[in-house]
C-alpha cells in the first residue's frame, strides 16, 4: 500500500498550478447522463473519485474517449443499464449524483445506498425527498434505492430543510428535464453548484438564480451536446496556501478563481500571511509563525468544512489559542487524534476543537489518514514536524488531490511516495 514520507522543516517557495475541481467535475460528469449525445469536458482532474464516476458511467453503457487536447468526451447515447452497483458506490458517496439524471432521462434508476462514512452518518434522505417531490416512487430495499417515475418527472416546489450540496445538484439535474417549472429554496450556493448550472445552461437547460439559494428551473425536452471547462479546485488551492502559511515562504498558485475562497484568504491574512490576488492567480507570503485563528464552518460563502482539518493543523503550531467549530458534519475530527500523536495540544468538546498552539512545534510520527481532508491535514503537519512523518492509507488523499507529492516537491518540500 502506498504511503507518504515527509521530512519536515523546509519552506515552500515557487509556483504551482491548480487542478480542476473534483466537486464540480463529479456532478458535471453525472449530468452527461441527461444528454443523448456527447459532452466534452476539459480541466477534469486525475483523481480516484473521478475514475470511480467514469467507471459508473461506463458500467451503464457510456463511452469515454480523449480528444487531441486530452479533453474527455463522454458519449451517453447508448446507456442501457440504469444501475449503479454497490461495489462502485461504496467507494464514493457522490455516486448518488447519478440518481437525478437517470430518473430524469430514463424515468427509472437503481442506485446502491451509500453506507456510513468516516465523517458522520451522511444520510441521503434529502436527495430521496426531492425526487419524491418531483413525482418519483422510491423504494429502498436490499441496500438499493429503486426509483421510478412513469411518464417522467414533474416540476415541483422543493424546499431543503438543510443545505445540501450534492442534494441541490441532484435536484437541479432532475428538474432540468422535468415537465414544467421547479422552484428550489434553501439551495446550496457553493461555487461548484454554480459551475454545474453554467454547464447545464450551456447544454440548453433553463436554470435561473445561480449563486443564490433560490433557483427556478424550467424543464426542457432535451439537452444538446456542448463543451465545458471545469472550474479550478478551491479546496486544493486553499490547502497549498495554508501549507505555506505553516512552513513560511512565498508561493503563487496559478489557474485559480480567487473569488471563490474569500473566507479562507481572510483567515490566512488574520494568521499573518500577506496575500495578493490577480485575475487567475494568488500569491501568499509568510515570514513569521502563524497566529492562531478561530473558525466556524458553514455552507458557502462561510468557511468551508473541507478546510477545517488543514486549519486545525495550522493552529497546532500557531501563536495563541484557538477554537475551531464544525457545524456541517457530526464527526469530522478524526484527524485530531493523529495530530495529538504528533504533539498537537488539541481538546475536543462537542463539535469544537480547542487548540493551544505548540510553539515547540510538532514532532514526526507514523500517522493514518482517515478521510480525504484529514489526510491533507496530516501532510501539512508533516511538512513542519521535526523528523520524518509517515502517512499511511493515502488512498484517501488520492481521491481528491492530484499528484500532491509532485506539486509539493516542486515547491521545495521533501516528500516521497513509497510502496510498502
Ligand atoms: C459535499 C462535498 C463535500 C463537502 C460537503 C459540505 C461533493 C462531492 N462533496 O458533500 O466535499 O464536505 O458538500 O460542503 O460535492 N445531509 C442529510 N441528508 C441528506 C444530505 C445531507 O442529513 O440527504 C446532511 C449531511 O449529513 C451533512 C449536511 O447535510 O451534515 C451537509 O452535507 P452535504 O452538503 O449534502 O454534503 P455532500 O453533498 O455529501
Amino acid at each position: 500500500m502506498d504511503k507518504l514520507l515527509i521530512e519536515g522543516g523546509f519552506q515552500l517557495n515557487g509556483s504551482v498550478t491548480a487542478s480542476g475541481a473534483k466537486n464540480s467535475a463529479l456532478p458535471i460528469l453525472a449530468s452527461s447522463i441527461l444528454l443523448k449525445d456527447k459532452l466534452t469536458l476539459s480541466n477534469i482532474p486525475h483523481l480516484n473519485d473521478i475514475t470511480t464516476m467514469l467507471e459508473i458511467l461506463s458500467s451503464m453503457g457510456a463511452y469515454m474517449t480523449f480528444n487531441e487536447n486530452m479533453d474527455i468526451e463522454v458519449d451517453t447515447s447508448l446507456i442501457n443499464n440504469l444501475k449503479a452497483r454497490y461495489e462502485l458506490v461504496k467507494t464514493m458517496r457522490a455516486s448518488i449524483l447519478v440518481l437525478g439524471p437517470l430518473l430524469a432521462r430514463f424515468h427509472e434508476a437503481e442506485v446502491a445506498l451509500p453506507g456510513g462514512c468516516a465523517i458522520g452518518s451522511r444520510p441521503v434522505n434529502l436527495h430521496l425527498d426531492c425526487m419524491r417531490k418531483l413525482g418519483a416512487n422510491i423504494d429502498t430495499s436490499n441496500g438499493y434505492i429503486k426509483a421510478s417515475a412513469k411518464g417522467g418527472l414533474i416540476g415541483a416546489n422543493i424546499e431543503f430543510s438543510q443545505v445540501t450540496v450534492t442534494g441541490t445538484e441532484n435536484a437541479i439535474m432532475a428538474a432540468s428535464l422535468a415537465k414544467g417549472q421547479t422552484k428550489i429554496t434553501n439551495a446550496a450556493k457553493e461555487p461548484e453548484v454554480t459551475d454545474l448550472i453554467k454547464c447545464l445552461n450551456k447544454m440548453g437547460a433553463k436554470i435561473q438564480g445561480e449563486d443564490t439559494d433560490k433557483l427556478i428551473i424550467d424543464g426542457v425536452k432535451e439537452l444538446s451536446p456542448t463543451n465545458y471547462s471545469v472550474m479550478p479546485d478551491r479546496i486544493e488551492i486553499a490547502t497549498y496556501l495554508t501549507a505555506t502559511a505553516m512552513t513560511g515562504g512565498e508561493i503563487t498558485v496559478k489557474a485559480v478563481n480567487p473569488n471563490t475562497i474569500d473566507k479562507v484568504l481572510q483567515k490566512l491574512e488574520l494568521a499573518g500571511a500577506k496575500i495578493s490576488k490577480n485575475d487567475d492567480s494568488i500569491c501568499l507570503k509568510m515570514k513569521k509563525l502563524p497566529s492562531a485563528v478561530n473558525i466556524s464552518t458553514a455552507p458557502y460563502p462561510s468557511f468551508p468544512t473541507d478546510m477545517q482539518a488543514q486549519f486545525i493543523a495550522m493552529n497546532s503550531i500557531a501563536e495563541g489559542q484557538s477554537e475551531v467549530i464544525e457545524n456541517v458534519f457530526e464527526n469530522r475530527f478524526m484527524h485530531v487524534q493523529e495530530l495529538v500523536r504528533m504533539g498537537g495540544k488539541i481538546k475536543l468538546k462537542g463539535n469544537s476543537a480547542l487548540i493551544d498552539g505548540n510553539l515547540n512545534g510538532l514532532t514526526s510520527a507514523p500517522v493514518m489518514a482517515t478521510d480525504l481532508r484529514a489526510s491533507a491535514s496530516l501532510v501539512l503537519a508533516g511538512l513542519v514536524a521535526k523528523g520524518i512523518t509517515k502517512v499511511d492509507r493515502i488512498y484517501h488523499i488520492d481521491r481528491g488531490y492530484e499528484r500532491i507529492e509532485e506539486k509539493l516537491k516542486l515547491l521545495g518540500a521533501k516528500i516521497d511516495r513509497i510502496s510498502e
